[in-house]
């Protein structure tokens, strides 16, 4: 067994291949609860209290009773990372509701749940001297996911469908917008663009996940720079006109962008202002553990 392939399944730490679950498992049957990847960089978690506040956020949100601890997760989180082979690591946490005799789709309340975690291997971060070979691709869709998209469940078949079809037709990801063009997110990130020196995302909503690393970013931005940021609605067009286009994930941290559908973005595969911006977010984002 190599390190990086240590996981943790209910209360205990096992290697990743001995660790089993019921097929009863409502995670299993229908995508029944949430989860978090939080990024360790040199072994040290990101916006560790920001992730565990969500993950509570996210158990109360679909229902469970407070039964954990944030010790408890931090825990989990930390110990993963340091166990980790890797310098850079995800720490991928499910939490799903846990298994029942009979599959049905209403629940019981005293179920135990399933708690699983293991820690993969990320990228070193990216930064202006340690730029991206290419901006990625992104082809634009309808988002047709459910109206919980703040809550991140486990239940991703919506994500998964909408980057396959980005992948099938030659993309990185999915530009997802509403009816109307107002968009919301990629299947696995956050969006920004850059226009005239002003940075621009859309503002929190039911229609996409309140991104740690959207939040990182804003708030380095705030408290270190003068470069403004507004939370505002953005059309499609809005983000093919942008000088720079990004997306944002705890994997990913800041990814330029260089291509929307046959539209090519100015800033391309590393603009000025994602050159200040990656700097500013490697120079501050420890201190908002
Ligand atoms: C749909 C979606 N939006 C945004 C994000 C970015 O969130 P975070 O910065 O917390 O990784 C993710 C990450 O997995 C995601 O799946």
């Amino acid at each position: 067994m190599t390190q990086t392939d240590l996981a943790f399944l209910n209360g205990q730490y096992l290697p990743k291949s001995e660790a089993r679950i019921s097929p009863m498992d409502r995670g299993f049957l229908f995508g029944d609860g949430i989860y978090e990847v939080i990024p360790c960089h040199h072994r040290k978690p990101i916006g560790l209290k920001r992730h565990i506040d969500r993950l509570q956020t996210n158990l109360r949100a679909i229902g469970f009773a407070p039964y954990a601890s944030d010790e408890h997760w931090a825990t989990i989180i930390t110990t993963l990372a340091e166990q980790s082979r890797s310098e850079h690591c995800g720490v991928y946490l499910h939490v799903s509701r846990g298994v029942a005799a009979k599959r049905h789709h209403t629940f019981s309340k005293d179920l135990t749940p399933t708690e699983f975690a293991y820690s993969f291997e990320i990228p070193a971060p990216p930064s202006s001297s340690n730029k991206p070979h290419a901006g990625l691709k992104l082809k634009s869709q309808e988002d047709l996911r459910w109206f919980h998209c703040d809550v991140k469940v486990t239940a991703l078949l919506g994500n998964v469908l909408h980057y396959q079809q980005a992948v099938d037709s030659g993309f990185d990801e999915a530009l997802l917008y509403r009816p109307g063009g107002r968009v919301t997110e990629a299947s696995a990130s956050n969006v920004f663009c850059v226009k005239d020196g002003i940075v621009y995302t859309p503002p929190l909503s039911n229609t996409l996940l309140p991104g740690i690393t959207r939040g990182l970013i804003i708030d380095v931005l705030q408290d270190h720079s003068q470069i403004e940021v507004k939370q505002q609605d953005l059309t499609v067009e809005d983000f093919l006109a942008a000088d720079e286009v990004w997306l944002s994930s705890s994997t990913r941290e800041i990814a330029p962008v260089s291509q929307i559908d046959d539209h090519l973005i100015k800033g391309g595969t590393s603009g000025p202002m994602w050159e200040r911006v990656i700097d500013l977010f490697q120079e501050h984002k420890y201190e908002y553990a």
